[in-house]
């Protein structure tokens, strides 16, 4: 073998070798990583508390998160919207929500921990369609009375904007609250009411 061939075949080891190591490091880079992403999605699965950030969320806006699989709509609601719920409680099925699901902080005229921002799942308590959210300015669709909330299109249920449902509709309660914290004014823990401010 000539000096030229020797160093040819030296060098061509030793890109096989580079190579070689260079998958063994991505291989051995990737398994913690797969390691690491499995059982935190096992655990959302299994629902655990998601942290939410609720900061921009304009006034009268609603937003949708995950959690357990369900949406959670949150909806910073407004002074007009929160004037509304007193208007509705004559005409719902459960306005104190004494049959209604939610924590015990939120059995309250506002169904909620503080006034302006509204926690509840987007499930239907007939049979769980995710209703639509319709404005006050929504009258010609909804009827001259409605003062926003919202309307489950798969049988006609209407909720006010705390989730309570009107009477005559065919979902027998009010939508259901989960348990949530604050963890501070921007950040909304849903699942879990243990921690927070
Ligand atoms: S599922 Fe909502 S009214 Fe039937």
């Amino acid at each position: 073998m000539s000096d030229k061939q020797k160093i040819d075949k030296t060098r061509r080891n030793l890109v096989i070798a580079t190579s070689v190591a260079g998958g063994a490091a991505s291989v051995g880079a990737a398994i913690p990583f797969v390691a690491s992403m499995l059982p935190s999605e096992r655990t959302k699965a299994a629902g655990a508390p998601v942290e939410v950030d609720i900061s921009t969320i304009a006034p009268g806006e609603l937003k949708v998160f995950e959690w357990r699989g369900k949406p959670v709509w949150v909806i910073r609601r407004t002074p007009d919207m929160l004037a509304s719920l007193k208007k509705a409680a004559g005409n719902l099925t459960d306005p104190a929500s004494k049959a209604s699901l939610q924590p015990g902080y939120a059995a309250n005229e506002y169904r909620s921990l503080k006034p302006d921002v509204m926690v509840m799942e987007g499930v239907c308590t007939h049979l769980g369609c995710s209703p639509q959210m319709k404005t006050a300015d929504d009258k010609a669709e909804m009827g001259a009375d409605w003062a926003g909330g919202f309307y489950c299109a798969c049988h006609g249920s209407k909720f006010d904007l705390a989730g309570r449902v009107f009477r005559g509709a065919p979902a027998p309660t009010n939508l259901v609250v989960p348990p949530y914290t604050f963890l501070s004014d921007s950040t909304l823990l849903i699942g879990d009411d243990k921690k927070g401010a």
